[in-house]
Protein backbone atom coordinates (compact mmCIF):
# COMPACT_ATOMS: atom_id res chain seq x y z
CA UNK A 1 0.00 0.00 0.00
CA UNK A 2 0.82 3.54 -1.04
CA UNK A 3 2.10 5.93 1.36
CA UNK A 4 -0.54 8.41 -0.57
CA UNK A 5 -3.15 5.80 -0.56
CA UNK A 6 -2.59 5.02 3.26
CA UNK A 7 -3.23 8.41 4.10
CA UNK A 8 -6.11 8.63 1.76
CA UNK A 9 -7.35 6.34 3.48
CA UNK A 10 -6.70 7.40 7.27
CA UNK A 11 -8.44 10.62 6.19
CA UNK A 12 -11.00 9.08 4.84
CA UNK A 13 -11.48 6.68 8.49
CA UNK A 14 -11.25 9.79 10.36
CA UNK A 15 -13.56 11.50 8.54
CA UNK A 16 -15.49 8.66 8.52
CA UNK A 17 -15.39 8.03 12.23
CA UNK A 18 -16.13 12.06 12.68
CA UNK A 19 -19.15 11.66 11.59
CA UNK A 20 -20.26 8.37 13.09
CA UNK A 21 -19.20 10.07 16.49
CA UNK A 22 -20.65 13.57 15.36
CA UNK A 23 -18.16 16.36 15.83
CA UNK A 24 -21.10 17.63 17.16
CA UNK A 25 -22.64 18.31 14.21
CA UNK A 26 -24.65 17.73 11.02
CA UNK A 27 -22.76 17.39 7.73
CA UNK A 28 -25.68 17.85 5.30
CA UNK A 29 -27.01 20.88 7.71
CA UNK A 30 -23.12 22.34 6.98
CA UNK A 31 -23.15 21.87 3.75
CA UNK A 32 -26.15 23.96 3.35
CA UNK A 33 -24.81 26.50 5.88
CA UNK A 34 -21.66 26.44 3.34
CA UNK A 35 -23.83 27.21 -0.01
CA UNK A 36 -26.04 30.12 2.00
CA UNK A 37 -23.06 32.03 3.92
CA UNK A 38 -19.51 30.54 2.25
CA UNK A 39 -19.70 29.72 -1.83
CA UNK A 40 -20.23 33.33 -3.12
CA UNK A 41 -16.86 33.73 -2.32
CA UNK A 42 -15.08 30.28 -1.72
CA UNK A 43 -16.80 28.65 -4.52
CA UNK A 44 -18.75 25.37 -4.66
CA UNK A 45 -16.85 22.83 -2.69
CA UNK A 46 -14.53 25.32 -1.46
CA UNK A 47 -12.40 25.37 -4.88
CA UNK A 48 -11.88 29.23 -4.39
CA UNK A 49 -13.29 31.97 -5.92
CA UNK A 50 -13.07 35.63 -4.55
CA UNK A 51 -11.60 33.84 -1.36
CA UNK A 52 -8.79 31.06 -1.39
CA UNK A 53 -9.53 27.60 -1.72
CA UNK A 54 -11.25 26.07 1.79
CA UNK A 55 -10.17 21.88 0.72
CA UNK A 56 -6.84 21.83 1.99
CA UNK A 57 -7.27 24.66 4.84
CA UNK A 58 -7.21 22.57 7.63
CA UNK A 59 -3.62 20.98 6.11
CA UNK A 60 -2.62 24.79 6.24
CA UNK A 61 -4.32 25.39 10.10
CA UNK A 62 -2.24 22.36 10.61
CA UNK A 63 -3.43 19.08 10.35
CA UNK A 64 -1.04 16.17 9.35
CA UNK A 65 -3.78 14.36 8.53
CA UNK A 66 -3.22 12.16 11.23
CA UNK A 67 -5.63 11.50 14.49
CA UNK A 68 -3.05 13.32 17.19
CA UNK A 69 -5.24 15.87 18.38
CA UNK A 70 -4.03 18.46 15.25
CA UNK A 71 -7.40 18.58 13.59
CA UNK A 72 -8.53 19.61 16.69
CA UNK A 73 -6.62 22.54 16.76
CA UNK A 74 -6.73 23.60 13.02
CA UNK A 75 -10.71 23.56 13.65
CA UNK A 76 -10.39 25.62 16.61
CA UNK A 77 -8.06 28.21 14.66
CA UNK A 78 -10.66 28.33 11.65
CA UNK A 79 -13.74 28.78 13.29
CA UNK A 80 -11.91 31.67 14.62
CA UNK A 81 -11.28 33.24 11.25
CA UNK A 82 -15.21 32.36 10.50
CA UNK A 83 -16.36 34.26 13.76
CA UNK A 84 -13.84 36.90 13.06
CA UNK A 85 -12.80 37.37 9.93
CA UNK A 86 -9.65 37.86 8.60
CA UNK A 87 -7.62 40.60 6.88
CA UNK A 88 -4.38 40.34 5.24
CA UNK A 89 -2.71 43.30 3.38
CA UNK A 90 -3.24 43.86 0.12
CA UNK A 91 -6.26 40.70 -0.20
CA UNK A 92 -10.08 41.02 -0.36
CA UNK A 93 -11.18 40.85 3.32
CA UNK A 94 -12.94 37.65 4.94
CA UNK A 95 -16.09 39.31 7.23
CA UNK A 96 -16.84 37.92 10.13
CA UNK A 97 -19.91 35.54 10.85
CA UNK A 98 -19.91 36.74 14.91
CA UNK A 99 -23.99 36.77 15.78
CA UNK A 100 -25.07 35.55 12.20
CA UNK A 101 -24.41 31.54 12.30
CA UNK A 102 -25.65 29.10 15.41
CA UNK A 103 -23.51 27.22 17.30
CA UNK A 104 -25.38 23.86 15.50
CA UNK A 105 -24.47 25.85 12.18
CA UNK A 106 -21.25 26.81 13.25
CA UNK A 107 -20.31 22.73 14.12
CA UNK A 108 -21.99 21.50 11.33
CA UNK A 109 -20.16 23.84 9.22
CA UNK A 110 -16.65 22.54 10.63
CA UNK A 111 -17.84 19.12 9.98
CA UNK A 112 -18.73 20.05 6.59
CA UNK A 113 -14.80 21.37 5.64
CA UNK A 114 -13.70 18.51 6.97
CA UNK A 115 -15.29 16.58 4.62
CA UNK A 116 -14.10 18.78 1.89
CA UNK A 117 -10.84 18.28 2.72
CA UNK A 118 -8.69 16.61 -0.53
CA UNK A 119 -5.25 16.88 1.98
CA UNK A 120 -4.63 14.75 4.78
CA UNK A 121 -1.53 16.88 5.83
C1 LIG B 1 -17.37 38.22 1.03
C2 LIG B 1 -16.56 37.08 0.65
C3 LIG B 1 -16.38 35.96 1.65
C4 LIG B 1 -17.35 35.22 2.31
C5 LIG B 1 -18.87 35.39 2.22
C6 LIG B 1 -16.65 34.23 3.09
N1 LIG B 1 -15.30 34.36 2.93
FE1 LIG B 1 -13.86 33.27 3.83
N2 LIG B 1 -12.43 34.46 3.02
C7 LIG B 1 -12.66 35.45 2.09
C8 LIG B 1 -11.39 36.07 1.72
C9 LIG B 1 -11.19 37.19 0.72
C10 LIG B 1 -10.39 35.42 2.50
C11 LIG B 1 -8.88 35.71 2.54
C12 LIG B 1 -8.67 36.76 3.62
C13 LIG B 1 -7.22 37.06 3.87
O1 LIG B 1 -6.35 36.29 3.47
O2 LIG B 1 -6.97 38.10 4.52
C14 LIG B 1 -11.08 34.40 3.28
C15 LIG B 1 -10.44 33.53 4.14
C16 LIG B 1 -11.07 32.46 4.77
C17 LIG B 1 -10.40 31.49 5.58
C18 LIG B 1 -8.91 31.43 5.89
C19 LIG B 1 -8.25 30.67 4.77
C20 LIG B 1 -6.76 30.58 4.96
O3 LIG B 1 -6.13 29.88 4.18
O4 LIG B 1 -6.21 31.20 5.89
C21 LIG B 1 -11.34 30.59 6.00
C22 LIG B 1 -11.12 29.38 6.89
C23 LIG B 1 -12.60 31.02 5.46
N3 LIG B 1 -12.40 32.18 4.72
C24 LIG B 1 -13.79 30.38 5.66
C25 LIG B 1 -15.02 30.88 5.28
C26 LIG B 1 -16.28 30.25 5.62
C27 LIG B 1 -16.41 28.93 6.33
C28 LIG B 1 -17.25 31.08 5.16
C29 LIG B 1 -18.74 30.93 5.34
C30 LIG B 1 -19.20 30.95 6.72
C31 LIG B 1 -16.61 32.21 4.50
N4 LIG B 1 -15.27 32.04 4.60
C32 LIG B 1 -17.28 33.27 3.87
C33 LIG B 1 -13.87 35.85 1.59
C34 LIG B 1 -15.10 35.41 2.05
Amino acid sequence: MSLRFHRALAAALLVAGLAACGGGGDESAGAAVFDNNCVQCHGAGGRASLGPELMTVLARYGWTGADDGTLEVALAEVRTVVLEGLRASGRAPMPAFEGRLSEAELDALMDHLVAIQTTAG
